[in-house]
């Protein structure tokens, strides 16, 4: 069982914490199932060294943004299994304001509804306590788990965006995706 002490985040079964140096292979293990990543890199496992060399980046933006912000690395609370991550980030140099929702589960963790219950914390978390205006996520439209992720916590569709050039080849990138957003109005609407 996970105490809470330094944990990012609680929900009712998921508790989010930091990333550590040593975290790397966690996050290989995860890129490397081609179901988790087919709408990211058509089922490439991302190269391990991104992860072994890169943790580093991680942590600096834990510092960069207060501990805000940043990816964080989920955990199921009863067991203590690892279960993916979820993140809330602006863009690198973009305003605190404006943050990015995303999220990537081993897939022994789907369809149990922890993609939902985890962003939906985090939506609340980023308008009650971190002053944030706009949630925002992208994901392709044949990414329908994560479409219905984003629907059920009440962000809407506000465009269709092109699928990046480095994404070309995933199936489906002839079809593009769409941007979700929530603002902290929306957000309050939701919430009386
Ligand atoms: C997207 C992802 C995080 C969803 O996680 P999850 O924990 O299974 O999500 P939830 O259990 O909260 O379910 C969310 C909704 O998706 C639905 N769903 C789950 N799998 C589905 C599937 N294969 N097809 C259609 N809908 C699906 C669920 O039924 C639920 O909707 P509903 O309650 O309206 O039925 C998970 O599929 C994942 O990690 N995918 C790989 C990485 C990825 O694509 N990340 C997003 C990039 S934009």
């Amino acid at each position: 069982m996970l105490t809470a002490v330094s944990s990012y985040l609680q929900t009712d079964r998921v508790t989010l914490r930091q990333l550590g140096l040593d975290d790397a292979e966690r996050l290989v293990e995860l890129d490397s199932d081609p179901a988790v990543m087919r709408y990211l890199t058509g089922g490439e496992p991302t190269p391990p060294e991104m992860y072994r060399d890169g943790m580093h980046h991680f942590v600096a933006a834990y510092e960069r943004w207060a501990g805000n912000f940043g990816l964080f690395a989920a955990y199921e609370s009863e067991s203590g299994t690892f279960i993916g991550w979820f993140c809330l980030r602006p863009e690198r140099d973009g305003p605190l304001d404006q943050v990015e929702l995303g999220y990537r589960l081993r897939q022994a963790a789907w369809g149990k509804g922890y993609a939902t219950e985890v962003s939906s914390a985090l939506l609340t978390k980023a308008f009650t306590e971190l002053d944030v205006r706009t949630v925002w996520g992208e994901t392709m439209s044949l990414n329908v788990p994560s479409q219905h992720v984003m629907e059920k916590v009440g962000m809407v569709v506000v465009r269709d965006v092109e699928t990046p050039e480095d994404m070309m080849a995933v199936e489906g990138s002839e079809l593009g995706g769409y941007r979700y957003e929530i603002t902290r109005e929306q957000w309050v609407a939701l919430h009386p």
